[in-house]
């Protein structure tokens, strides 16, 4: 096919490979298909004779049967009857029909076109991945070694530096590597998991209620010295996650960390875990913070994407908080969405499905109430 030419073999419908919808075969398709190639009038021409002889065949043969007697009148009067009521049922059923070939030859052109800008765009995006995430690779090394050598010229491990602002220049070579290297294993791990190189293989099960306590554990200074209250509400039951650890906590302190930074000094943030009936777990992250307007939610969870304002001036960060949370939550079958309004504070949902989630089973003792084997909390909680 000549308009898809330029299509990857997978992608060519209709090809000479037989990928395509197959041809219909038949007298009739055959004829059709022969029909189709002629000139519109011949073709016409050509069916309305068809019509004519297959009319005075009848004829003649009802006369030799006997059934019917025919005279060269008769027969010339049915000819010319199968003429005129022909010729313009069969011209506009041909109308009809060169019309819808040419709408399916367009829809099929359409979809080829769409399917080689769709395969174009997978392509840009995959390489841009693998581009991003050799490049992270290959800067990680000579960081490494900036990280380790500022840290034992700060520390003076292999005698004193003369000058104290040395020791001074050599903490702050250390700190900003380090801060680097945040930044580089962040775009590492979303470059990774959006070319879909990223497979969870060495998974654990842990209790919730350890991972949201380690998280609380960081982000609680941020909180304090902002002057907003982190509180963390755990469910009756425990409940256990199946995924990387690792993942787990830095999605919650993404979120956490957020929260409490774009919240002003008075403000509060929750942290909920909530088991539904279905068996998904949901966990929230709500602020009585700045919140953002739809476009602006667009805008945070996209790579780099940060909404200026006063308070994301003061606090500065990469953009890529969140979404390193959104990918590494889907990675885990997970889905993290924001329900949010400009001054009315930020609500983060996070949706772990139920093939990571499980409970524990609770015993009930009638004197003390229900108690869990595993002896985790059983009331909600401050964490
Ligand atoms: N809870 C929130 N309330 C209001 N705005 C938020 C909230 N969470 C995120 N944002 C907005 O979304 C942007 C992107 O967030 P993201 O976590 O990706 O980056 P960041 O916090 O600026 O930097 P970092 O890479 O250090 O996390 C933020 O800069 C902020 O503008
Ligand atoms: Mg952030």
């Amino acid at each position: 096919m000549a308009e898809t030419g330029a299509l990857p073999r997978e992608t060519t419908p209709g090809g000479a490979d037989g990928s395509g919808p197959p041809r219909r075969s038949g007298i009739l398709a055959s004829l059709n298909r022969w029909l189709g190639r002629r000139h519109l009038a011949t073709a016409t021409a050509l069916l309305v004779s068809a019509a004519v002889v297959a009319a005075v065949s009848l004829h003649v043969l009802l006369s030799v049967l006997g059934l019917y007697p025919v005279g060269p009148d008769v027969l010339f009067g049915a000819a010319l009857i199968t003429i005129l009521i022909a010729t313009p049922v069969v011209l506009y059923a041909q109308l009809i029909i060169r019309e819808l070939v040419r709408s399916r030859q367009a829809l099929r052109r359409m979809t080829d076109e769409l399917a080689w800008a769709l395969h174009k765009a997978e392509e840009g995006n995959r390489a841009k991945s693998t581009f991003l995430a050799a490049m992270s690779h290959e800067l990680r090394t000579p960081l490494n070694a900036i990280i380790g050598f500022s840290d034992v010229m700060a520390g003076q491990r292999l005698g004193p530096l003369e000058d104290p602002r040395y020791r001074g220049y050599a903490a702050d070579i250390n700190a900003s590597g380090t801060h680097l290297l945040e930044i580089i294993n962040d775009i590492l791990d979303i470059a990774k998991i959006e070319s879909g190189q990223a497979v969870i293989e060495d998974d654990d099960t842990m209790p919730i209620a350890e991972v949201v306590e380690a998280s609380m554990t960081i982000v609680e200074p941020m909180a304090v010295q902002a002057g907003v209250s982190l509180q963390a509400l755990l469910p009756a039951v425990a409940v256990r996650l199946t995924g990387v650890e690792r993942m787990i906590r830095q999605i919650l302190i993404n979120i956490l960390s957020n929260a409490v930074k774009f919240t002003a000094a008075g403000g509060s943030v929750v942290l909920d875990v909530v088991p539904r009936y279905n068996g998904w777990l949901l966990v929230t992250v709500t602020d009585t913070g700045i919140g953002m307007s739809e476009d602006e939610t667009r805008i945070a969870l996209t790579p780099f994407g940060q909404i200026d304002g006063p308070l994301n001036r003061r606090h500065g960060g990469t953009g890529l908080g969140l979404p390193l949370a959104r990918s590494m939550m889907e990675l885990h079958g997970g889905h993290l969405t924001i329900v949010s309004a400009p001054g009315q504070g930020t609500t983060v949902e996070l949706r772990f499905p139920p093939n990571r989630v499980s409970f524990e089973r609770v015993s009930f003792d009638r004197a003390n109430g229900p108690a869990e084997e595993a002896g985790a909390a059983v009331e909600p909680r401050r964490a």
